[in-house]
């Protein structure tokens, strides 16, 4: 069935934060396809979520290479959804994708060479069916390669018109410094920064939150809900279907266990902020202005509708942030 979009699309209640210091507005909450979007997923239920966030003004989608599994099947299935739902809408999306992690045989697929980066933007262009994304990422550092040359790869990716903004993910604060100046110096400056940032990983907040607004770089903060540990997904156990079950799902059996006490009492927290978990954990990052948007993942619309409520109750008492983190710190 053709997809028309719901008019009232801007309406829903999504708000939008500036990128660092650029023009680039983001959502505060984003969807990002590295699970779920996979050839071993069921493409309907990936369309399903597309179609119900952008219906709600959700204008950013994340992808990367060797989003999967098989490693490129979720940017093929995402070209399939787009090309039939979406592609009238292009000027309305950001779309980005990344390069970093190992994605073909042999020294040149992965890491951050001019050779890969360049190669891998064109294979993820071509699985996608896009003239351009908005955003390429470099998706790791590579101690062994120059930051300048991973840094001109970018500004070529840019200047070529493959890509429209520049960002990196996963580079430590003084490398974000570095990498920073290089981008201003070949006149494509840093849009945004892409790290790990959840109530259980806080280690931007150790200077790399400061350097991204020094500099005016964006923030981006990929896997909040901790792969759905800072959900009530694994309350009652591991459930059939969960990241934690699936033999192929990053989310580890023996990661669950031992997140339980602070989950259980986080839970209690969000419920007296009548909140779900998942909500209060996607508040809480959003509290702070330097965080642009926090990038989820999903298993199902229904999930997709439990996080973006969140944004309704973004504010924090005292006695609730000290609660948070007496609990985080305990
Ligand atoms: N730059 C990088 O290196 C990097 C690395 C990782 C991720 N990312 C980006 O960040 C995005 C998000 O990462 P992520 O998927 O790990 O994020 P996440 O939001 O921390 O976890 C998503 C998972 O949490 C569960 N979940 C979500 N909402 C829920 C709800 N309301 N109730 C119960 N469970 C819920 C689902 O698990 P189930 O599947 O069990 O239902 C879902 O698959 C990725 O898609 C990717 O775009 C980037």
């Amino acid at each position: 069935m053709n997809y028309i979009p719901s008019e009232e699309r801007y309406e829903q209640g999504t708000n939008y934060r500036r990128c660092g210091r650029s023009g680039i507005k983001l959502p505060e909450i984003s969807l990002g396809l590295w699970h779920n979007f996979g050839g071993v997923d069921v493409l309907e239920n990936g369309r399903d979520m597309l179609r119900y966030a952008f219906d709600q003004g959700i204008t950013h989608f994340d992808l990367a290479n060797n989003y999967g599994p098989p490693p490129g099947s979720a940017e093929e299935n995402f070209g399939v959804i787009y090309k039939k739902d979406f592609l009238p809408f292009r000027d309305e999306l950001i779309i980005s994708t990344k390069a970093g992690y190992l994605m073909w045989p042999g020294p040149y697929g992965e890491w951050g060479s001019r050779k890969y980066l360049i190669s891998s933007l064109d294979q993820s262009l071509k699985r996608m069916g896009l003239e351009y994304v908005d955003i390429f990422y470099s998706h790791r550092p590579d101690p062994d390669t120059p930051l300048e040359e991973t840094m001109m790869a970018l500004d070529y990716a840019v200047r070529s018109g493959k890509a429209l903004y520049a960002g990196i993910s996963n580079y430590p604060a003084e490398l974000t410094k570095k990498a920073a100046a290089i981008l201003k110096q070949l006149g494509t400056p840093c849009l945004i920064h892409q790290p790990k940032y959840s109530m259980f990983e806080r280690w931007v907040e150790n200077g790399l939150l400061d350097v991204a607004e020094e500099e005016g770089i964006g923030v981006i903060a990929f896997s909040p809900l901790a792969q759905g540990l800072l959900t009530n997904r694994y309350l009652d156990g591991i459930p059939d279907g969960s990241r934690a079950a699936k033999s192929w799902g990053y989310l580890r059996e023996d990661q669950v266990e031992p997140a339980l006490v602070k989950v259980k009492k986080l839970n209690e927290v969000a419920k007296l902020r009548d909140q779900s978990l998942a909500q209060m954990a996607i508040a809480w990052l959003l509290k702070d202005q330097r965080v642009t948007s926090v990038l989820i993942g999903a298993s199902s619309v229904v999930q997709l509708k439990d996080n973006l409520a969140a944004a309704t109750n973004l504010i924090f008492t005292n006695d609730e942030l000290s609660l948070v983190e007496q609990i985080l710190k305990s």
